[in-house]
């Protein structure tokens, strides 16, 4: 789908659809307004009979008909204006561009984006609707035998603001579609099955992306993980077939000596527990647990799409968690890279196993900034649901730019302790520590766990547990943190900027 942005009134801008809002009960948008006096009525003729109220997420195609001087008008019930926030004007996006999928209309004016959405600004309209756009778009249908090759019409959609305020404006809609893309990206790599997106198979996505936009790649071998010391990370690869990879991609926009922001990404592409095996149901679903390492790669083509002027890392260490004769087992003692001792008490635990290394493996970069972002605790499912990603971090003024990065992006994170008390959990009779900290706080002695190994750098954590995927009906990647870490790195180079 092409977006571009409209002004002008509504009324005067030709379109194969134009879409307007309705509040509930039955009071029209300014929009609507215009084209119900060029139509001499007949919407608010149409809304006294009764015959659209305004309901959130209702939708009505007027096509042409005699007197009707629009190709055709969409109606999109915004619920009541009062309630009209930033998850009512996501539900209208969301109804329209799906009401607008089934109509044969190529090309369409959405006058959604004017309205507005209290504390939020049109280049935040903007931004959401393309995000929302393509979602709806969105299908995973790569690995069925007969595709669905009956396609929408739509291709493009116009963002009518009320007037065009600038630079700010166009940068909106550039981050939306960067945005988009990462996302697509994330989710496609995410729903792949874990016979086919292997630790292999991302490291060949990573060499797409480096010759495609152009970014630089590194990806270290089973070999060089042993020159490096990296005990954690391999003890989890050794149950599996498939050789483990720590992908490196890096995007130069800033100055050559500026410290980088380095993202790293848990990239187990099947998480069975190992030796500690998970229960028979639903495991199919940790499939997704490489969906940090997803969410890495998007952002890492989202930074590239946009040419932000900063230097960041992507960071991906990828392996499956796999049982077998050669297996880590439970009581096993391994040696990370920092040269700090885990005794492996449950191989289930295996995220932060992995995580560890690469993070020290990261310090050479000496970061301005680490974010890891990992479904690293069902803990945290428990703690958030399915609405917030877990934050965790050892500076309290990132932890402030990655909440409001989130809030920004309504890709939400909520805030958790990282306080030593919670460290004791950890205590190990025979090495440094455990990998496993008990029931209580799950979440946190996980985050705990992973601060032992971010003493050298400013680092934030996020859970995405409960916000990487849908169960259910709707299985399938969301795509998330994408629109936090782009809007994280995009607000970095603003402020560069001034
Ligand atoms: N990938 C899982 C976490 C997970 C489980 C995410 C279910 C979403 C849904 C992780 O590797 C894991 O198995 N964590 C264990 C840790 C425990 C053994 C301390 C967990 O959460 O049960
Ligand atoms: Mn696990
Ligand atoms: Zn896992």
């Amino acid at each position: 789908m092409e977006f571009s942005i409209k002004t002008g009134s509504p009324e005067k801008l030709k379109s194969g659809c134009t879409v307007v809002g309705v509040f509930a009960t039955r009071e029209l948008s300014p929009s609507a307004r215009a084209l119900d006096k060029a139509m001499r009525g007949t919407l608010s003729a149409l809304v006294k009979r009764g015959d659209f109220d305004g309901k959130a997420g209702s939708t009505l195609l007027l096509p042409r008909v005699d007197g009707n001087v629009f190709e055709r008008v969409l109606l999109v019930g915004l619920g009541p204006e009062s309630e009209f926030r930033e998850k009512a004007y996501r539900e209208a996006v969301r109804a329209a561009v799906a009401a607008l999928r089934e109509t044969a209309a190529r090309e369409a004016l959405l006058c959604l984006t004017e309205l507005p959405v209290a504390g939020r600004n049109q280049a935040w309209a903007i931004t959401q609707a393309v995000m929302v756009a393509m979602e709806v778009a969105y299908r995973f249908d790569r690995m069925k035998s007969k595709p669905d090759r009956s396609a929408p019409a739509l291709r493009q959609l116009a963002l009518r603001v009320s007037a065009r305020s600038g630079a700010d404006i166009d940068a909106a809609l550039v981050q939306g579609v960067a945005t988009a893309h990462g996302m697509r990206l994330a989710k496609d790599l995410g729903n792949l099955p874990p016979n086919v997106c292997t630790p292999t198979f991302l490291a060949e996505q990573a060499a797409q992306l480096a010759r495609s936009h152009r970014l630089k790649l590194e990806v270290l071998e089973q070999r060089d993980m042993q020159r490096l010391g990296m005990g954690a990370l391999l003890a989890v690869a050794r149950g599996s077939r498939q050789p483990p990879k720590l992908i490196s991609l890096s995007w130069n926009g800033g100055a050559r000596k500026a410290p980088p922001v380095v993202l790293i990404g848990k990239g187990i592409t099947f998480d069975t527990g190992g030796i500690s095996l998970k229960p028979a149901a639903e495991m199919d679903e940790m499939k997704f647990d490489m969906c940090g390492a997803a969410s890495v790669l998007g952002t890492m083509q989202a930074v590239a799409m946009m040419k932000l002027p900063l230097n960041v890392i992507g960071i991906v260490p990828a392996t499956e968690n796999m049982p077998g004769g050669n297996a880590t087992r439970p009581g096993d003692i391994v040696t990370t890279m920092s040269g700090q001792t885990v005794e492996i008490l449950n191989t289930d635990a295996e995220g932060r196993l992995i995580l560890c290394d690469a993070m020290t493996w990261a310090e050479r970069h000496q970061p301005a900034a680490v974010i890891d972002i990992a479904t690293l605790t069902g803990a945290c499912v428990i703690a958030l649901g399915h609405v917030a990603s877990g934050l965790y971090a050892n500076d309290e003024e990132l932890c402030q730019e990655v909440r409001s990065a989130g809030h920004n992006a309504w890709d939400r994170v909520w805030p958790m302790p990282l306080w030593e008390d919670y460290q004791e959990q950890l205590k190990s009779n025979f090495a440094d520590f455990a990998n496993i900290g008990g029931r209580p706080a799950g979440s946190v002695t996980a985050a705990c766990y992973l601060a032992r190994f971010a003493r050298k750098f400013s680092w934030a954590h996020l859970d995405i547990a409960g916000t990487a995927w849908k169960s259910g009906r709707e299985k399938g990647a969301t795509g998330r943190p994408v629109p936090l870490l782009t809007e994280f790195l995009a607000a970095r180079a603003r402020a560069r900027a001034q």
